[in-house]
């Protein structure tokens, strides 16, 4: 894929050929074409290099629906007049006296810009397809098993357990290490719920404890003063792609006795010490929801370097069946299986892993530069070296009193900025699971997380840094 966030918003020359197809192409070939490009749009040249017209996925879909022939159909039939000003259009194009195509302006300003798009290629297509045809639709299949292997050796583990979201990966771990009434699992209190609910729902009581304010991961000092005789297990998190200190956590819980779940939803390939998040603990998890870092529509796997845990957890994820013995079962399970349908995007997702995240990184890059000067705008703190972060979402902290202003300014312009999830303790639901909590509820009242995914050029960068501008002076 193409990275526009090289390239700025003009193409010229061979820059032009992955938005451009010709009249006799296949649908096919459009289809793949505008996938890869990133905009999920062409223009289609007729054999004299003019300009016929303009082909969207959304075109493509509708033909599709109505009946075209993936092959036999051709970019022609699909594709429909260019309108030179169209001011709604994500793509443009410059002509020159004759019809050609000169020039093609990358506009991802035109249409509303949310915080995340997923990043889908041909790649992921043609998987898909594949496990399609192979008829192996349900959690049986290849791609399975191709996943969780590559996956777990990605995250510096053994073995993976690919499980049906990220939701169902942390509570299969949780029940998979017998965590259930009685016991108490320490749980950063700056979280997405899911960390909270699981917890909960083993039956166990998270006890919800302050996060560092640097790192903005669950502190090891609120995690030594909250240990109890019934504390079975820590959940770090590594929030926002920044890792929580797995070293000091890993040692201090193994010298108690007490295990680690490592939530990775939001970090994939971030490094602590030198190693991958998820290899530090008894069973990580990890998410693979829509705007994580690499997808598989829903998802999650579990990993861990226990083969015996990783047996248990098979076992528990096909209704603790007897992985050796069908319809045998010695404990009541679940049904916490991905399908191979799932597993065909996320093989090809984890082959483009490293460019998401050298993607991501450079748009963060571009925001900090952009927005150094803008008054009232804190970046997260440099992670000290031991540290290798990566970009789930580039966010900022603002002044509490100028944040819904500045989220209905982008509003205003067509751009999505969300504010932080609510710190947990805030909230009804976990009020008296709570300890105090002020790191993580200023961090909840004032953070903001910007557009972080391919679309988001330069010039989106500065028009967003130009709104903070404007609102926080
Ligand atoms: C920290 C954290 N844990 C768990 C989850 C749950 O993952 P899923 O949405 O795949 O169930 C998420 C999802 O956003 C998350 O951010």
């Amino acid at each position: 894929m193409l990275d526009k966030t090289e390239i700025g918003s003009r193409l010229h020359g061979q820059e032009l050929d992955s938005f451009t197809c010709r009249t006799d192409d296949s649908l096919w070939t459009g289809i793949e074409r505008a996938l890869d490009n990133g905009f999920g749009t062409l223009f289609v040249l007729g054999e004299d290099g003019t300009v016929r017209g303009q082909a969207t996925l959304e075109s493509m879909r509708e033909a599709i629906r109505n009946g075209a022939h993936l092959k036999s159909a051709l970019m022609s039939d699909v594709c429909k007049q260019v309108d030179l000003d169209d001011s709604t259009s994500v793509t443009t194009a410059v002509l020159d006296a004759s019809g050609r195509l000169t020039e093609i302006n990358l506009r991802p300003e035109a249409t509303f810009l949310p915080i995340a798009e997923p990043n889908l290629s041909h790649a992921e297509l043609r998987n898909l397809l594949d496990a399609y045809l192979s008829t192996w639709i349900s959690s049986t299949g290849s791609y399975v098993r191709d996943f969780e292997t590559r996956f777990a050796l990605k995250a510096g583990s053994a073995h993976g357990i690919a499980t049906s979201n990220g939701t169902a990966a942390l509570q299969l771990a949780l029940v998979a290490l017998g965590i259930g009434q009685g016991d108490e699992v320490i749980v950063p209190d700056f979280t997405f719920a899911a960390s909270a609910n699981t917890v909960i729902h083993a039956g166990a009581r998270p006890v919800l404890v302050d996060v560092d304010p640097e790192s903005w991961c669950i502190s090891l000092e609120a995690i030594e003063r909250a240990i109890t005789p019934r504390t079975r297990a820590v959940m770090p998190v590594h929030v926002f792609g920044r890792p929580a200190p797995m070293t000091e956590i890993r040692d201090l819980c193994s010298s108690r006795g007490i295990y680690v779940i490592e939530d990775c939803a939001e970090a994939h390939g971030a490094r602590y010490d030198g190693k991958p998040v998820g290899s530090f603990s008894d069973i990580s998890s990890f998410s693979f929801y829509a705007n994580k870092i690499i997808t598989t529509g829903e998802g999650g796997m579990c990993v861990t370097n226990d083969e015996g845990l990783s047996q248990r957890m098979k076992m528990l994820r096909d209704h603790g069946m007897k992985i050796e013995r069908r319809y045998w079962h010695e404990e009541a399970g679940f049904n916490l299986r991905m399908t191979n349908l799932q597993a065909s995007i996320g093989c090809a997702q984890l082959d483009r892993m490293d460019e998401f995240i050298g993607m991501r990184h450079a748009i963060h890059h571009r925001y900090v530069q952009a927005m150094s000067d803008v008054a009232g705008v804190t970046f997260p703190t440099q992670m000290n070296s031991r540290c290798e972060p990566v970009t789930w979402f580039s966010c900022v902290l603002v002044p509490e009193t100028k944040r819904s202003a500045l989220i209905s300014a982008c509003k205003a312009e067509n751009i999505e900025l969300r504010p932080f999830f609510n710190s947990l303790s805030m909230m009804p639901a976990y009020l008296h699971y709570a300890r105090v909590c002020p790191v993580s509820r200023s961090l909840s009242l004032s953070g903001v997380n910007l557009p972080t995914f391919h679309k988001v050029d330069e010039r989106m960068v500065h028009k967003i840094a130009g709104i903070f501008r404007t609102v926080l002076n």
